[in-house]
């Protein structure tokens, strides 16, 4: 499958080359080719544990491949240093799946805490202002004084999205960003990731088992499947398709 005509002509802000990775011997990645356009929301689908989640860390260099290249915004991380990494997720940000909180702070320090580790020197009045700007972002205006703890998983999502804005990154990886959430919050982190594409033109990277939420919001997809890409493109191209092992993962038959 080929990408939308409109998408050839946007620029790639993220690209992996032959990356493989193995862990024990096992081959996790094996070969793994893929283009991210800038503004798109690219939803990662594939079984349990065919290695999204190492794909999105491998992006952010919290682990290394043990081949191939990783293009983040024109610059390759995978043989950069602490420091270089530090700068590049200024602009990339990730939403882990479990939302990773820090229970002991409040809300609003939650929200201000990469404000306050990248950007010293910004006067507190502003860090202020960006966090109250991102909690009215993700429809929780008004709630930095609460602490995690007191949360529904949907709320501590919406409070981990408003955390990755705080930098204002210009790609945002999320990991099952609507796993286990009722339907209002499925919604409502969709319509975000969304309306996050439209306002200011971020980029996503969403790892998703939510199909129906996967077909909602997806510029296209890219299908993870025994260490490789099997296949990108729009829900209706993956949905035509005709290989055997897209037919059954779409019919949620794929094993691990
Ligand atoms: N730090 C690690 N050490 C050893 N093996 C690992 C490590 N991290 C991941 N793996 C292995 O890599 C494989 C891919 O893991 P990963 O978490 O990326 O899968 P996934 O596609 O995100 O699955 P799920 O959909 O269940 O979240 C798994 O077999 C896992 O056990
Ligand atoms: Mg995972």
């Amino acid at each position: 499958m080929t990408p939308p005509a409109s998408a050839k002509e946007r620029a790639i802000v993220l690209e992996m080359r032959g990356v493989r990775k193995s862990f024990g011997g096992t081959p996790v990645h094996d070969g793994v080719d893929f283009s991210v356009f800038e503004g798109e929301i690219l939803t990662l689908v594939g079984g349990s544990g065919q290695g999204k989640t190492v794909l999105l860390k491998e992006i952010i260099g919290l682990m290394r491949p043990d081949e191939g290249e990783i293009r983040v915004l024109g610059r390759e991380v995978t043989r950069m240093g602490e420091e270089e990494l530090q700068d590049v997720r200024l602009n990339v940000s990730i939403v882990f799946q479990g939302s990773a909180l820090f229970d002991s702070l409040c809300v609003g320090e939650n929200v201000a805490y990469g404000l306050r580790e990248r950007r010293r020197g910004l006067p507190e009045s502003e860090v202020d202002r960006i966090v109250a700007e991102k909690l009215a972002l993700v429809d929780l205006p008004g709630i930095e004084d609460q602490m995690p703890a007191s949360l529904s998983g949907g709320m501590k999502k919406r409070v981990a999205i408003a955390r990755a804005l705080a930098l204002e990154p210009r790609i945002l990886l999320y990991d099952e960003p609507t796993t286990g959430l009722d339907p209002a919050n499925v919604h409502r982190i969709s319509a975000l990731i969304v309306r996050m594409r439209d306002r200011v033109g971020v980029t996503s990277v969403v790892v998703t088992h939510d199909m129906p939420a996967a077909k909602a919001i997806s510029d296209r997809l890219a299908l993870l499947d025994r260490g490789r890409i099997l296949c990108t493109g729009t829900w209706e191209e993956m949905d035509s398709s005709s290989h055997p092992r897209v037919r059954s993962f779409l019919e949620g038959e794929l094993e691990a």
